[in-house]
């Protein structure tokens, strides 16, 4: 067989993992011939590749980033781009291709599928916000990285008695915010599915001064956004490929906190910090299973389907259902975290 791999959108820890998993269990099991192509969909669409082999892989499991590269080109930006697709995978003979993603990613992958390429997808964000799997990895490595962060942040927010309102990452889900806000014990988590009252928010700060305390954490999704009418807020517009740009939340916020608190606030912005580096071990286990699977699957010829993780167990649940919606943050577990309602 042979197999073609790609890693493409945002990078995450554990993509390497994926890579050289695949490697492996195609190579040295199956006899398999791999290539990867360079810069996600980029490469597929430009032919650009280079063969993988066990001397390709070496030492790469716990390297943070992809030694293939990534990039946010998705076949569907370009007018020809699935005929273009077509075309290479036919003249390079490839039996499969295994994109690794997040969400535009596997949506770019269904319909490449849906166009009758053979594809198995495999997920992968730091927000975990793929519906159709437990866990994704690298949420784990940025879940630690935040938390280690916030541990650090309380020291010098109660020297200075202070509010810091640390953003992290999360454009549609409060994942990452509400892990590390109730690993970290932050005083208040701020997510992007409960648009946020700012009287609510600096009552709950402010009492916090009034009991004595001498500083308080703030964690938000940088998705987040106060309810309407709430507070001024400004949006910071769309980037070059559509998407909303980061909007500065912390920022806002803490300037808004600090003038009603009376208190000085500072915002942090972890950004990428939580997604580069060395992925923890959960991650890499999980990266390596979901490569297995997903080689195991292109020789069972299981296309058009994407590798998961339900319990303990790894499974494959259609690349269709995978990208009809994501996962959100639900109420109960918010509530567990006591956050600002
Ligand atoms: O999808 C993962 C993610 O890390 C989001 O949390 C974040 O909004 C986005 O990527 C940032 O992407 P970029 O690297 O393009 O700034």
């Amino acid at each position: 067989m042979r197999i073609g791999v790609l890693t493409s959108g945002g990078d995450c820890p554990g993509l390497n993992a994926v890579i050289r998993s695949v490697v492996h269990r195609a190579v040295v099991d199956h006899g398999d011939e791999v290539i990867g192509f360079h810069d996600g969909w980029k490469g597929l669409l430009e032919c650009d590749y280079r063969k993988l082999d066990l001397e390709a892989v070496g030492g790469i499991l716990a390297r943070g980033g992809t030694i293939l590269g990534s990039s946010r080109v998705q076949p569907a930006h370009l007018v020809d781009g699935v005929e273009r697709a077509r075309g290479h995978v036919a003249d390079l003979g490839l039996d499969a291709i295994i994109p690794i993603g997040g969400e535009g990613t596997l949506k770019a992958a269904n319909l490449l599928s849906e166009a009758g390429l053979p594809i198995v997808g495999v997920p992968k964000t730091i927000d975990n916000d793929i519906a159709s799997t437990d866990v994704t990895f690298g949420f784990d490595t940025a879940v630690t990285v935040a938390t280690e962060a916030l541990d650090r942040l309380k020291t010098t927010a109660e020297s200075h008695q202070r509010v810091l309102v640390v953003e992290v990452m999360g454009r549609h889900t409060g994942w990452i915010a509400l892990h590390s806000g109730m690993a970290a014990g932050a005083h208040a988590v701020v997510v992007p599915e409960r648009p946020f009252d700012i009287d609510e928010l600096t009552a709950r700060v402010g009492e916090r001064f009034e009991a004595g305390k001498r500083f308080a954490i703030v964690v938000v999704a940088e998705g987040a956004k106060p309810r309407e009418g709430s507070m001024d807020f400004k949006t910071a517009g769309t980037d070059i490929y559509g998407h909303e740009r980061f909007t500065g939340i912390a920022n806002q916020l803490s300037v808004e906190l600090e003038r009603r608190l009376g208190k000085e606030a500072r915002p942090v912005i972890l950004g990428h910090v939580q997604r580069g580096g060395t992925p923890t071990a959960y991650d890499r286990v999980l990266a390596t299973r979901f490569g297995w699977h997903a080689v195991e699957a292109a020789h069972r010829g299981e296309f058009g389907m994407l590798t998961a993780l339900r319990g303990t167990d790894i499974t494959m649940v259609p690349l269709a259902q995978a990208v009809e919606s994501l996962k959100t943050v639900p109420a109960d577990r918010y509530a567990e975290a006591e956050c600002v309602i």
